[in-house]
């Protein structure tokens, strides 16, 4: 497997975050550009990157009609990313027209960005869906729904709770991708996350890769914090 953990650049700027890798020798990481920088910077912070050697998750988690969702994917399918995402409200038929735009924008010879579905936001629980959504269906069944319809559509994996990472693979399949936020180191806060996991955990519950952000750029020694999460990782077989 790759590198399994990506590091969540969410820095208002592009001068900031090149500060913050440099000064911390995260250099050549795998790392996630969110909507914060990608709006700022624009598709030339992906070419920086790449010029350094990191692997890109795309996180901008698209959600429109599908015809917008094929022509913007044919479009991101050419800036040369290892992942892009949709979100699974967007349904099946957006969900299909978004890896089309994946497989007709890849320059020929190059490799096509591998499609992630988010499930349910870490950041929303149970009781979220019921009141704010007006959703009653249980979230577990939610995010199992997403992920298969999700596959169904040509999708490569999910982006979902570590929690729900063994009940996915269970129903899509091993080779079926499940990349997980809200991690948490053992002693950092939950911010507003709800679904949270340690790295050790989210391992043992079946995720390929991890996103993490603030528990690594809010701490006092970011490299040595990185350090410990591939560690936790590492050591669970
Ligand atoms: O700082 P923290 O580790 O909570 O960062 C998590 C990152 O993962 C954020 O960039 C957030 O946008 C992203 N994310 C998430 N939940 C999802 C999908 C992406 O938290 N379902």
């Amino acid at each position: 497997m790759n590198e399994p953990i990506y590091l969540a650049l969410d820095f208002p700027t592009w001068e900031q975050t090149s500060v913050f890798l440099q000064e911390n020798h995260l250099e050549g990481i795998p790392v996630k550009v969110g909507m914060e920088l990608f709006y700022r910077e624009g598709p030339e912070v992906i070419k920086k990157l790449k010029k350094q050697n990191h692997a890109i998750f795309l996180d901008l988690k698209l959600h429109d009609i599908p015809t917008t969702i094929y022509k913007s994917m044919r479009n991101l399918a050419q800036i040369g990313v290892d992942f892009v995402n949709v979100h699974g409200f967007g349904g099946a038929d957006m969900i299909k027209a978004a890896k089309q735009g994946l497989m007709d924008g890849t320059p020929y010879g190059e490799k096509q960005p591998k499609l992630l579905v988010v499930t349910v936001l870490t950041s929303m629980d149970q009781n979220m869906l019921n009141t704010q959504l007006g959703i009653a269906h249980p979230l577990a069944n939610m995010v199992t729904h997403f992920s298969k319809m999700g596959k169904e559509q040509g999708a490569d994996g999910v982006v979902c709770s570590a929690h729900e990472a063994t009940g996915i693979k269970n129903v899509c399949g091993n080779d079926f991708l499940t990349v997980t936020p809200g991690i948490r180191l053992t002693d950092t806060s939950s911010n507003d996350q709800k679904r949270i996991a340690t790295p050790q955990l989210a391992k043992q519950m079946g995720a390929d890769y991890l996103v993490i952000g603030r528990s690594i750029t809010e701490a006092e020694k970011p490299k040595q914090m990185y350090e410990q999460a591939l560690k936790e990782w590492n050591h669970v077989d």
